[in-house]
């Protein structure tokens, strides 16, 4: 990897995945730079993160597209002329297209709120207490064209408490996804974390289950 590994962050809201990483970027922990911010959404906070950090802020707005291909193909322009390294999607509830997706198979991460493969798609947290779950959690994982289904790189647990509404319950496993998602984009940049065949590998050891976040793994590889 090129010493400072060009960053595309793909959003549609809040962004504060985005705002970990800008920190991330800011503090030098991430050796890379944020070339660009992408929000599917006109007008959303994340936009004004990426402002606010100097980064262009670039909105696609999906509702102004004839139709799905003429915003994916939008897009693919879009990201052929930044040339990312890396394209983070943080947030991004979009789907995209399985020739985007391959044209950046292992140069593309998805941040998901449950521990995958259990909850792919929406309403994980409800879904998760729905299901009288004792631990939930978040995952990072290499993007490829099967939704949410990709290589899983790394995941946090959160005990689900008795008193965990919805929106605590994101909340808690909002604090780990700012964890975890820089710490992953580190060891890109550094160049230890690729994706060979359908196997993520870390300093060059093949990752047969996903790592699982604690701040001793942080201490140790981080
Ligand atoms: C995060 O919880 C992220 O895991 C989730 O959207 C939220 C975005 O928050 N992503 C997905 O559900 C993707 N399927 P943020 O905009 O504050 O980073």
């Amino acid at each position: 990897m090129a010493m400072r590994c060009r960053l595309v962050v793909l959003i549609s809201g809040s962004g504060s995945n985005l705002q970990a990483i800008i920190d991330a970027v800011g503090d030098g922990r991430i050796p890379g730079e944020i070339v660009a911010v992408i929000s599917n959404r006109p007008g959303v906070k994340g936009l004004e993160r990426a402002k606010k950090a100097g980064i262009p802020a670039i909105t696609l707005d999906h509702t102004g597209y004839a139709d799905r291909a003429a915003f994916d193909r939008a897009l693919q322009q879009q990201l052929e002329t930044l040339d990312p390294d890396l394209v983070i999607l943080a947030g991004f509830m979009r789907i995209l297209p399985e020739s985007l997706v391959n044209r950046f198979h292992g140069k593309m991460l998805n941040i998901h709120p449950s521990l995958l493969p259990k909850y792919r798609g929406l309403h994980t947290h409800r879904r998760a207490l729905e299901n009288g779950d004792a631990q939930h959690g978040v995952s990072v994982h290499f993007v490829t064209p099967e939704l949410d289904g990709g290589p899983v790189i790394i995941q946090a647990h959160v005990d689900v408490a008795p008193d965990h509404t919805e929106e605590t319950l994101a909340a808690d496993v909002l604090k780990r996804e700012h964890r975890i998602y820089p710490l992953v984009v580190q060891w890109y940049c550094q160049g230890r974390l690729r994706l060979e065949g359908d196997t993520p590998l870390l300093d060059d050891q093949p990752l047969e289950s996903p790592l699982r976040y604690s701040e001793k793994l942080e201490r140790r590889v981080g």
